[in-house]
C-alpha cells in the first residue's frame, strides 16, 4: 500500500485543496471515503490538517531542495584554532 508523503513539499504543491477534499470525501484506491460520515465543516478541517502536515522551514520561492529539519542554532562558539 503506497500513501503520499504529506510532509513533501513536492506533493503539498502539486494537490489542490479541491483535490484532497474530493479524495477524503469519495476515497480513492486502498483510502476509504470519509464523505458519509464526515460533514462538509469536517472535510475542509481535514484538508487544512493535512497541509499542517508540510515540513517546516522550505522557503516558496526557493529552488534549492527544501530542508526537511530547521538548521539547528550553534550550540557554542566556534573552537578556536589550535593556539599552537
Ligand atoms: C481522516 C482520515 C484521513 C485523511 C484526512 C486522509 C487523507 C488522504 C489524502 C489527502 C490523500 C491524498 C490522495 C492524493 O491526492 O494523492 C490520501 C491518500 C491515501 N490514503 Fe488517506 N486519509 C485518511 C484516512 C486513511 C485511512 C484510514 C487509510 C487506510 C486504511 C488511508 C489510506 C490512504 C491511501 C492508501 C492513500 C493513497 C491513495 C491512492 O493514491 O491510491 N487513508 N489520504
Amino acid at each position: 500500500m503506497q500513501m503520499p508523503d504529506f510532509r513533501s513539499a513536492e506533493w503539498q504543491e502539486a494537490a489542490t485543496d479541491e483535490g484532497i477534499a474530493a479524495v477524503i470525501e469519495r476515497g480513492r484506491g486502498m483510502m476509504p471515503a470519509f464523505g458519509d460520515r464526515v460533514p462538509e465543516q469536517g472535510i475542509r478541517a481535514l484538508v487544512t490538517h493535512v497541509r499542517t502536515l508540510r515540513a517546516a522551514a522550505a522557503p516558496a520561492a526557493s529552488t534549492a531542495p527544501a530542508p526537511t529539519t530547521p538548521a539547528p542554532a550553534p550550540a557554542s562558539p566556534e573552537p578556536a584554532a589550535p593556539t599552537e
